[in-house]
């Protein structure tokens, strides 16, 4: 049987690895970073970089292979894109048949370095996929030790209960988008059903993308006011903490993913925890979201 998954609470994000042009010994000396500062958990998905940043980071793990025992390596599958490294597909689209995730969990083994990813999730929710076949992939590899846990990403609760209707083992989790930027999910019902089943949601964008910083529309130019002033309260100048610690405060227990390449703001992002926001902060930062008050 396997051991059950033990995630960190911030969960380091990989996604933006090709874009900052790092040497396999920076990326070595990224991860190495993450691990002192106790997350373990990488975030990574085959299409990631047009299908480069995984073999990046598998190049800078070569360099320090005992360093794969410290870490939970966790990928996705499931989205086919029409890149200019792809010229046989003409179109976006999702393939979530037993084979195509077989084939794909195989490439991330090769890419990552590694024999056995801890988290296989499927990317996103597929009008055509049949549960009872990504049942059939999942348990394959299973068996095989080729991937020791599964998880969704980006599936409605209806979606996530009909695959785990086909499932023996329990998912892991569901990533999904939560940001003061983009509440959806805390109004849709994904998180309640998590809360419900006590599977904590990853968070993936919780800085909109850098929308929060950089955004000129009004709903971020309200939360870039309030969050200044609650950081203040705070005693820090950087508003990324607030929206860390308002993130972290909600009951379903989610992991944020760090989506930065930056030593100083993983630090921060890290160092949220410490902040512990009130009911009336919270709401302020909502309310700045919606742009009215709560009813
Ligand atoms: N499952 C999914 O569908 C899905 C979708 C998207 C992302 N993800 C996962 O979630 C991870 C995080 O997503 P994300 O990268 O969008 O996260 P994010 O934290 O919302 O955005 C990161 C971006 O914000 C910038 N940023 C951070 N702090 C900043 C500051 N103080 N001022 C200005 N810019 C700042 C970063 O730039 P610097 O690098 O310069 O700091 C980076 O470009 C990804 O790596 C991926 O693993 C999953």
């Amino acid at each position: 049987m396997t051991a059950s998954l033990s995630l960190s609470r911030f969960i380091a994000g990989f996604w933006r690895l090709c874009d900052w042009e790092y040497t396999p010994q920076q990326t070595l000396k990224l991860i190495e970073h993450y691990l002192e500062q106790g997350v373990t958990s990488m975030d990574h998905a085959d299409i990631y970089g047009q299908y480069q940043c995984e073999q990046a980071f598998g190049q800078a793990l070569a360099l320090q292979p005992h360093l794969r025992e410290q870490m939970q390596l966790i990928s996705k599958c499931g989205i086919k894109p029409a890149f200019p490294t792809t010229p046989k597909r003409y179109i976006n689209h999702y393939d979530t048949c037993a084979q195509h995730i077989i084939t794909s969990a195989e490439n991330s083994l090769t890419a990552l370095n590694t024999d056995r990813l801890d988290m296989l999730m499927i990317h996103r929710p597929d009008p055509l996929m049949d549960a009872d076949e990504i049942a059939k992939a999942f348990s394959q590899l299973k068996q095989q030790g080729k991937v020791l846990h599964f998880g969704v990403s980006n599936f409605t609760p209806a979606q996530f209960e009909l695959l785990q209707s086909r499932l023996d083992t329990p998912l892991v989790t569901n990533q999904v988008e939560i940001s003061p930027l983009n509440m959806t999910t805390l109004e849709d019902g994904t998180l309640d059903q998590l809360q419900r089943l006590r599977c904590s949601p990853m968070a993936w964008s919780c800085l909109g993308g850098g929308e929060l910083f950089s955004s000129t529309l009004a709903q971020a130019q309200r939360l870039q006011q309030v969050l200044t002033t609650i950081a203040e309260q705070h005693n820090t100048d950087d508003i990324s903490q607030i929206v860390y610690a308002w993130v972290l405060a909600l009951p379903s227990r989610p992991h944020p993913i760090i989506g930065s390449g930056k030593s100083e703001r993983i630090n921060k992002a890290i160092a949220s925890q410490q902040i512990k926001l009130d009911r009336q902060q919270w709401f302020s930062i909502w309310q700045a979201s919606k742009g009215h008050s709560v009813p």
